[in-house]
């Protein structure tokens, strides 16, 4: 017998138990994108469910398009949207960028998205080894993505954009020969009243499993306003049967909107009192684990029929008398539905975790079930790499096509930093502490990225930049290291950097470049070349020796 560990902060939440209901108004999401990826048609593509398509060009730069045989699909996966693919052969992350400001269709800001990414191998590289790869947001884990030969996987998480205006999805490579693909992006906005008591905006949502146990086949209901999808339960055993609902209508106002086409039918143990679920899919489990359930009477009942259960998590061994008594029974409502909530559910690492329903005394009828959500909430969301860093990198990719390839966040997640750049530990909001830019064919002159003033070293070896080296590049108070060696600049070194005794500057092979400055020259001038009175004070107690020998040298001796 394994004693399951429990947490022990259990939470029941009966929602619009019998009493208070809402008016029914169907909200629909304001929906932001439904991308096709590897779809490059100009046209939008309008699905059976009225949903509009887009291609997928214009959010992203890089990766493939790829066609994919979409025979055997389920029919909640649309085949034109499914057929089509983007995979990435190069980079260790591509990145899906949204602006989410313009895709609003109304002018309400966007607080909550929703996003569903869709991966459908379908042997399209006839190779029959579906890849895994990394999903990443906003510079956020998301999670390890494992397809599958048959079917498609798809990933669901929620998030407060916390006033950040641009939705990132990026896909990181992991193992070699596994190349990272995605054949669909949905981004909705979300109604914060969703999930609400438990959606901190610092914290994102991540489903797991999302299960309709009176159905046989998945379902998309088209007014489920985030298009999700049920899956049957196909590990129901005899003498649970599969029941439909007989009223005529079923109001639905409780919290999270499950479709009626799932909450009109249930499940029933017929024999056996106890009506057990088990969590399946454990690839992906954390904890603590949050769990929806839905409840609704299928049938009217009559005054001598009565349908009563308990709920016992975990396993009785936990779960007796005085637990049972707490919560009472829970007898589901006919023509509506019930939601029960339990957060911090402990998950077993081996066993996973149990969730029993259980007929309660007095009940003549056995216990039922229509629908069950399980959830978790992923770490601390990240606030990114600095903005202004940001920023500056971006005037990089703009002056070097060499480098427009890069996108997501630059630093995050680690380690799937961008190739030239180098990052500090902080995983919140990191700053960029080098620039490897060398060997690259760079041309033209260097753009303004003063901001970075994180930067400790610079290597732009072996390019063919051109023009005067930037005065900023001095101004970096912890640069270290700066390698111009192998360019085409020209002018005057200028004195802030000649003037920085703690830099270790390399300007070898410019032919062009000027060698009247020097260090003593710097240290009379007034012009505006000069730096900060601060670091004139270093200047003071610096020399500095020219050594020319067809190149220049500079080194500086630090007499203190
Ligand atoms: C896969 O095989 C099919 C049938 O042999 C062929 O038509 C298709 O071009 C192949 N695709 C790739 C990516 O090799
Ligand atoms: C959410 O939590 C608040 C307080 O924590 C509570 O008053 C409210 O009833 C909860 N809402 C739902 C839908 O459970
Ligand atoms: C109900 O359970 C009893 C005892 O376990 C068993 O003998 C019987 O066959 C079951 N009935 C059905 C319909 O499964
Ligand atoms: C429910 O779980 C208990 C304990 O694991 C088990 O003994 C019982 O057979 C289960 N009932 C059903 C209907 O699976
Ligand atoms: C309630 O319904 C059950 C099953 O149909 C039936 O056996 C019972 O007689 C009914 N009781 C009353 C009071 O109508
Ligand atoms: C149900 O009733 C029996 C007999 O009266 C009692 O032993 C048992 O503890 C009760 N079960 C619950 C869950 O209250
Ligand atoms: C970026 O870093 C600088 C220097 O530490 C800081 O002043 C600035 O507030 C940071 N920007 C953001 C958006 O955090
Ligand atoms: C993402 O996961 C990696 C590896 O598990 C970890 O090192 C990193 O700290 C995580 N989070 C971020 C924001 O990078
Ligand atoms: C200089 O960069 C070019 C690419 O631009 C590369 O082919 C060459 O090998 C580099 N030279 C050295 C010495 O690294
Ligand atoms: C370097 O720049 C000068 C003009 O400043 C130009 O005349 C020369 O051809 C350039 N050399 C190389 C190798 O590009
Ligand atoms: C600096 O340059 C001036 C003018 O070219 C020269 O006279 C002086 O010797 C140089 N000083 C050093 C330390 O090289
Ligand atoms: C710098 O100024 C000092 C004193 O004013 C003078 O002796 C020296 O020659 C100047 N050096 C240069 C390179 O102009």
């Amino acid at each position: 017998m394994h004693a399951l560990n429990l947490n022990p902060l259990l939470l029941l939440l009966l929602f619009s138990h019998l009493s208070c209901f809402h008016i029914v108004v169907p909200v629909f999401a304001k929906v932001l994108m439904s991308i096709d990826c590897g779809s490059s048609s100009l046209k939008p593509y309008t699905d059976k469910n009225s949903l509009v398509w887009v291609g997928d060009d214009q959010y992203v730069q890089t990766g493939e398009t790829r066609s994919v045989k979409t025979k055997d699909l389920p029919s909640v996966w649309d085949p034109h949207v499914m057929g089509t693919l983007r995979e990435f052969r190069t980079r260790n992350k591509n990145c899906y960028s949204l602006d989410v400001d313009n895709k609003a269709e109304d002018s309400t800001s966007v607080e909550w998205v929703f996003i569903r990414a869709s991966f459908y191998y379908g042997n399209y590289d006839n190779k029959s080894t579906p890849p895994t790869f990394h999903l990443q947001f906003n510079g956020n884990n998301w999670t390890q993505v494992e397809t599958s030969m048959e079917g498609v996987v798809y990933k669901e998480v929620v998030y407060s954009l916390n006033g950040k205006n641009n939705i990132i999805v990026c896909l990181g490579q992991t193992q070699v020969d596994h190349l990272p693909f995605i054949s669909s992006l949905e981004v909705k906005s979300w109604e914060s009243d969703t999930y609400s008591n438990y959606t901190d905006p610092n914290y994102p949502l991540f489903f797991n499993a999302r299960l309709g146990y009176g159905i046989s086949s998945a379902v998309r209901s088209s007014k489920d306003r985030y298009g999700r999808i049920w899956a049957p339960d196909d590990h129901l055993l005899a003498p649970t049967v599969k029941v439909r609902s007989s009223s005529t209508s079923l109001k639905l106002n409780i919290d999270d909107n499950p479709p009626e086409i799932v909450t009109r039918s249930a499940a029933v143990n017929l024999n056996s009192s106890a009506l057990n679920l088990t969590i399946v899919g454990t690839t992906d489990l954390r904890v603590p684990i949050h769990v929806n359930l839905y409840f609704s009477e299928v049938m009217i009942l009559n005054s001598t029929q009565k349908r009563s259960f308990n709920i016992i998590v975990n396993g009785f061994v936990f779960y007796s008398g005085e637990l049972l008594q707490k919560f009472g029974p829970v007898s589901p409502p006919h023509g509506r539905a019930l939601e029960v909530h339990f957060e911090n559910v402990y998950v077993d690492p081996l066993f996973g975790y149990k969730i029993e329903i259980v007929r309660a005394n007095g009940s003549t009828l056995p216990p039922l079930v229509n629908a069950f959500e399980d959830f978790y909430i992923g770490d601390k969301l990240v606030q990114g790499t600095n903005s202004s860093d940001v920023i500056s990198l971006g005037l990089l990719q703009k002056s070097f096509i060499q480098l427009q390839d890069w996108s997501g966040d630059p630093c995050l997640p680690s380690p799937f930093t961008w190739d030239w750049v180098a990052c500090d530990s902080d995983t919140d909001s990191p700053r960029v502490i080098a620039l490897y830019l060398n060997d690259l064919g760079l041309t033209g002159s260097l753009p303004d990225f003063s901001a970075m003033d994180a930067l400790e070293t610079i290597d732009l070896s072996n390019n063919s930049l051109t023009n005067e080296i930037p005065e900023f590049l001095g101004k970096f108070s912890k640069l270290d290291t700066l390698n111009l060696e192998d360019n085409n600049f020209s002018g005057e070194i200028p004195c802030s950097l000649l003037k920085n005794s703690n830099l270790k500057l390399n300007v070898n092979n410019n032919p062009s470049l000027s060698t009247n400055n020097n260090a003593s020259i710097c240290q009379n001038n007034t012009d505006s070349r000069i730096p900060s009175a601060s670091n004139i004070k270093h200047c003071i107690a610096s020399a500095l020796k020219v050594i020319i020998l067809g190149s220049i040298i500079i080194q500086m001796l630090i007499i203190m």
